[in-house]
């Protein structure tokens, strides 16, 4: 899967602009606050709909602008793919596919597979579960529209649910929710056996990315904590009788204690908890060594490597790890961005260089 063409309009800090991409290594340099992490924002938009960083979409738009698109061309086994994002000051984005408006995100995902890294990832191994679950449900979005329907659909029951127990009616609740959780055990048995599966993929080759990483002097182990195991219907059962069995529970506190929202995946390096001992560095790595696991994990699902978008992340890299984290690249096209941008490291590669400047492309070189 390579994008070949980025073309973006009152996008942020751009005005009018169209990068074209090298098969291999692009790099976006350029002075602080120029546009760098705004392209590669673009391109993960033009990959899933969404932004990694802003909840609205409304900010994508330049200051003093009322519209704003990004579109691009990527190739992928299939043949051609076009994809264009429009956004609207008073209105809800449209998004087009080969020219064919999609009335539903879920039909732009799959079509380009991205993975997106920033410093920010970081959390992944330091904070909440709930950026842990982001990751999981990121990543399979994109790899299943069945998974991504399914957690739509639970998120909003999960919802509605949570809302009911905060009546006062106790009456009603013991009547309405044994309904509604035939619903929400189906799609959580959906996303659960989905994760259980990923998971279990993705840790041996975590594992092995970060043992490369680290040159073997760390050890990684990733476990899921989901509890619930087997085929959907195993799983929907299970947690049919939890929820029944944490109905008072539930109540008392006003919120759903079991299911899928509740999942965690547990990092440990070499024995203790990589989020309470990790140093800044370790967990970094560990967050990239999952970030290429998942390259691999979709290479091996559609045949295919996902662009990889790794925004700011070789200037917090030593420079032996920045050059481990290169060699891992090797065939899968990726866009650096980079401040500093560490030529010793890419000397002999060829790739494309682009300067940033105030949201203009100030100059492209090949090398
Ligand atoms: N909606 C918007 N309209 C106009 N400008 C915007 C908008 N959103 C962000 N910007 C501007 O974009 C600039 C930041 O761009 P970006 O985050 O891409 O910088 P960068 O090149 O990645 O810098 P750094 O090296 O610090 O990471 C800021 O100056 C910010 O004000
Ligand atoms: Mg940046």
């Amino acid at each position: 899967m390579k994008i070949t063409e980025l073309s973006l309009k009152n996008f942020r800090n751009y005005t009018e602009e169209t990068f074209s991409f090298d098969d291999g290594i692009n790099i976006l340099t350029g002075a602080n606050a120029q546009g760098k992490t705004n392209a590669a924002e673009a391109l993960f938009f033009l990959c899933t709909g969404y932004s990694p960083r802003a909840k609205s979409d409304k900010l994508a738009i330049k200051s003093g602008e009322t519209e704003a698109e990004i579109s691009g061309t990527a190739i992928s086994g299939y043949g051609k793919i076009t994809v264009k994002l429009r956004f609207f000051s008073s209105d809800k984005k449209r998004v087009f596919v080969n020219g064919v408006e999609t009335l539903k995100i879920g039909e732009l995902l799959g079509n380009i597979n991205s993975v997106y890294f920033n410093p920010s990832e970081l959390k992944l191994v330091q904070e909440s579960p709930e950026d842990r679950r982001r990751f999981m449900n990121i990543s399979l979005s994109q790899m299943s529209r069945n998974y991504f329907y399914a957690l739509q659909r639970y998120n909003k029951i999960l919802a509605q649910r949570n809302n009911l127990l905060k009546t006062p009616d106790v009456f009603i609740i013991k009547e309405t929710l044994p309904v509604w959780d035939l619903q929400l055990v189906k799609y959580a048995a959906t996303i659960i056996k989905a994760r259980n599966i990923f998971l279990t993929e993705l840790a041996p080759l975590a594992e092995e990315k970060h043992a490369y990483l680290t040159g073997g002097k760390e050890t990684l182990k990733m476990k899921t904590e989901s509890g619930y195991d087997g085929e959907e219907r195993e799983i929907a059962d299970a947690l049919k009788t939890d929820l029944k069995n944490c109905m008072e529970k539930d109540m008392r506190l006003g919120f759903t204690t079991v299911g899928p929202h509740r999942d965690d995946i547990k990092f440990t390096l070499n024995g203790t908890d990589a989020r309470v001992f990790g140093s800044q560095g370790q967990q970094r790595t560990v967050a990239l060594a999952l970030k290429l696991a998942e390259t691999e994990t979709f290479k091996k699902r559609s045949g295919e490597y996902p662009v990889l978008i790794l925004d700011d992340v070789l200037s917090e890299l030593d420079k032996s790890r920045q050059k481990k984290l290169l060699s891992a690249t090797d065939g899968i096209q990726t866009i650096f961005t980079a401040a500093d941008f560490p030529s010793a490291v890419f000397r002999g590669k060829s790739y494309s260089r682009f300067t940033i400047e105030n949201g203009s492309i100030k100059s492209v070189k090949k090398f």
